[in-house]
């Protein structure tokens, strides 16, 4: 581990120099569920320990280190994917690995994602998170247009609680910006119609996504949330100051592209996965693959 550490220090200082490299490692946690296994009932979720402990998103419990659902679709996160049974089996043995965070959203393919996650997974075990984003759909060409109207929001929660046959969607992300990056301007109405979906029941726990820093506080001021996801990596690092702001408050920042997404990093995947763990405690990581090689890979690699 420290030797991953170390490389993940010097890759840190090749990209930008920062004294962010001072936080301990989180440590090592048990996850411990036991559920029956079998086709319909809850998968076994062994006794496991993953790189980077737990972290508590408001009452609900998660490892730090998560997976990203979004590569399980087909080229640009459209349609099928290639090898359905190799997905459904990235699925469980993130699950069998002991990751309790999975994150998704109903505008992966669409409905794949959600709809792969349900049946590789559903009945869900008790310990696993589901994440999902809403605020963007997609069009036929593979866009991802804007869709943050209060009715939109209401469709878009009611379409997640199906594909992912669920009575309560544990975390979702308000998804602001456009397929560019944050946009300025309030968030208030679209984020007020969230809470009052919050308050019908329908959801746990909120988040901001794709969000400028004075987009984040305004959410906070309107209602709490538990997480923050913007891009953020070894060579993206916009959001340092937010980092710690949110660390501060106890609510975690989850990076998006941790790997580089359609842009790889130039640096070794542990080595840009151990930094973000050390970066901040806050951190959750959602690296996304397809292959259940490149999971046990990102994980023994830390
Ligand atoms: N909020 C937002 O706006 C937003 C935007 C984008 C993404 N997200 C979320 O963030 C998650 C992570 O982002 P991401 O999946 O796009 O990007 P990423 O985690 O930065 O990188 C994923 C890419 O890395 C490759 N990879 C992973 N492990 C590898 C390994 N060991 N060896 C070789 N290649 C490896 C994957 O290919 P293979 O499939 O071949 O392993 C895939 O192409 C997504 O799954 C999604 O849940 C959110």
């Amino acid at each position: 581990m420290y030797s991953t550490l170390a490389c993940a220090l010097f890759w840190a200082a090749f990209f930008v120099a920062t004294d962010h490299t001072s936080h301990p490692w989180a440590g090592y946690a048990l996850l411990s569920a036991y559920f029956p296994t079998g086709s319909s009932s809850p998968r076994l979720v062994r006794m496991n320990t993953l790189p980077g402990g737990t972290w508590t998103l408001g009452d609900l419990t998660v490892s730090r280190f998560g997976y990203g659902a979004m590569q399980l679709t087909g080229p640009r996160v459209m349609g099928p994917p290639a090898d359905r049974d190799g997905a459904l089996k990235v699925l469980r043995e993130a699950v069998d690995l002991g990751i309790t965070h999975i994150d998704t959203s109903d505008a992966y393919g669409p409905r794949i994602t959600n709809e792969l996650i349900r049946e590789a997974l559903h009945p869900y075990p008790e310990s696993l998170r589901i994440a999902t984003k809403v605020g963007a759909t997609r069009d036929a060409e593979g866009g991802w247009p804007v869709a943050r109207r209060p009715e939109d929001l209401r469709r878009q929660v009611h379409d997640n609680l199906k594909s992912l046959g669920l009575d309560v969607l544990d975390l979702v992300y308000l998804r602001l910006g456009d397929a560019t990056g944050p946009q300025p301007g309030s968030i208030a109405e679209a984020f007020g119609a969230l809470v009052e979906l919050q308050q019908e029941g329908l959801i746990r726990h909120l988040g901001v996504s794709n969000a400028l820093a004075d987009q984040v506080a305004e959410a906070q001021r309107i209602a709490p949330i538990v997480s923050v996801q913007n891009m953020y990596n070894l060579a993206h690092r916009h959001d340092d100051e937010l980092i710690d702001r949110l660390a501060a408050e106890g609510i975690a920042y989850v990076p998006f592209f941790p790997l580089g997404g359609f842009t790889p990093l130039q640096a070794p995947r542990s080595a840009a996965l151990a930094w973000l763990l050390q970066r901040s405690p806050n951190i959750l990581l959602i690296p996304g693959t397809s292959s259940v090689a490149h999971l046990r890979e990102n994980i023994a690699g830390l």
